[in-house]
């Protein structure tokens, strides 16, 4: 397993081209199951969970035809999914155990197949990550479903039927499933307390260029009218909020001075209202940010994760990392998942004072340094946060178990080294 090397102490300074959305790209890829006719995604990132459902649509019959192309000033995928007539419609353990995403299959192939095998997911090290909402939606909507060994086994008898649906949380998985699988039931479908996350928005926004009939985007009530049949199209994917929330915490961590390219200031409020608050310079440009901490003192800020429009969960461990050196303390709560405080006991071995409140909340006291250490962690966020503190700790930072980042972050060593940070990848025989 590889490992990332940091020698801390340079502040960042520069440009950061921000790459398409993994999150947005995963339940759009999977879009394509809805039609037999070619779909070409573009603005996908180089990741290895890309690369996993990819493997995931192989094994169901998908053609897949991948290009690197320059767009919006680097170099992206574009990759065509075409599924005439897929030959397998079981999702396995194998495939979905390395990649909980893998379930986006769940909703597209019971709509347009009538039956779906999908390994059942299981927790993961954020949480215990249930699916009770896909399935009781499903079930709604006329499907039969039972565990069988492991696997979720969902039929439908003729098509999947409309119907009304209140999630008890405003799951964004089970939202992006229900809707495409609703985009090909009989009748109208209504979803009350969907997610209203930027990514639900961009899948609707490709359903309905595929013909689907969804009206509500960016509310927590959407109505989708089925139709018969989805056609091939092609769409760009938005850009990743997340991977943006996360360089912004770079420039100011590090009191340097970021541009941010391809990014869309109001998917990042609430984390934009933050780092002004704890005293950095964010101003919005053409197509990005501006992340200004050159002059800032840096003031801790408490933090209480939410549904969009709320402080997302994906932001929460970097944005600690920051109040480690912050002056003061700040409060930080998890509000999303039940176990997503693994990076603590890592940052406090870097000299960080953090106390830990049952399972939600944190108090972060801002120390005057951290100092470095070797570091891993269980999660793709939380592995960033590890970085972060690296890039401002004394001393050299190894952060082991970089498959991590590989997941969720593309080219990471170049975008940090091309602004100026001391970083590099250790690569260990496998
Ligand atoms: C998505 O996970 C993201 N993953 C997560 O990002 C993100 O943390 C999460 O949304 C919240 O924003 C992808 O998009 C691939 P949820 P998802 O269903 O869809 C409860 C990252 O780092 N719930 O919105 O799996 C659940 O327990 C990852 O990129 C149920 O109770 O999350 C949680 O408390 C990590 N029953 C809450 O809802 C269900 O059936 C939100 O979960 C489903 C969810």
């Amino acid at each position: 397993m590889d490992k990332i090397k940091i020698i801390g102490g340079n502040p960042l300074f520069g440009k950061v081209y921000i790459s398409g959305a993994k999150n947005t790209a995963l339940p759009i890829i999977c879009a394509g199951l809805l039609t037999d006719e070619p779909v070409t995604i573009q603005n996908i990132p180089f990741l290895s969970d890309i690369k996993s459902l990819n493997a995931l649509l192989l094994q169901l019959g998908t053609q897949i035809e991948e290009k690197t192309e320059e767009r919006n000033g680097h170099l992206t995928q574009t990759i065509t999914y075409h599924t005439p007539e897929p030959t397998s419609l079981i999702a396995p353990y194998d495939y979905v155990r390395k990649m909980r995403a893998s379930y986006y299959v769940l909703g597209p192939l019971l709509a347009k197949y009538g039956h779906v095998e999908l390994s059942l997911p299981g927790g993961c090290a954020i949480g215990a990550r249930p699916m009770d909402i896909h399935l009781t939606s499903l079930e709604q909507m006329g499907a039969h479903i039972e565990i069988k060994n492991g696997y979720v086994v969902a039929d439908t008898a003729g098509r999947l039927k409309g119907a009304h649906i209140t999630f008890h949380s405003a799951s964004v998985g089970a939202t992006c499933n229900i809707l495409m699988a609703a985009t090909l039931a009989e009748g109208t479908t209504v979803i009350e307390n969907a997610a209203k996350e930027p990514e639900i928005a961009d899948l609707i926004d490709i359903l309905n260029k595929m013909g689907a009939n969804i009206e509500g985007a960016n509310t927590s009530t959407l109505t989708v009218h089925g139709v018969d049949k989805l056609h091939g199209v092609t769409h760009e994917i938005i850009n990743d909020r997340i991977e943006a929330g996360s360089y912004a915490v770079a420039a100011a961590i590090t009191k340097g001075r970021l541009e941010l390219i391809n990014v869309r200031a109001e998917h990042l409020q609430s984390p934009i209202d933050i780092l002004r608050k704890t005293g950095v310079t964010v101003e919005p440009t053409d197509n990005g940010i501006i992340v200004d901490a050159q002059n800032a003192t840096l003031v801790g800020q408490d933090i209480y994760t939410d549904y969009y429009p709320g402080f997302p969960t994906d932001l929460q461990a970097q944005f600690m990392a920051l109040m480690c050196i912050a002056n003061g303390a700040a409060m930080v709560t998890e509000s999303i998942w039940e176990n997503r405080f693994m990076h603590v006991p890592e940052l406090m071995r870097m000299g960080a004072n953090i106390n830990v409140h049952g399972h939600a909340s944190a108090i972060v006291r801002g120390v005057d340094k951290l100092s470095a250490a070797p570091v891993m962690s269980t999660d793709l966020r939380a592995s960033f946060a590890l970085i972060l503190a690296g890039l401002v700790a004394e001393g050299e930072t190894i952060v082991n178990r970089v498959y991590h980042l590989d997941r969720g972050y593309e080219c990471l060593e170049e975008k940090f080294k091309a602004v100026g940070a001391n970083i590099e990848r250790i690569k260990e025989p496998d």
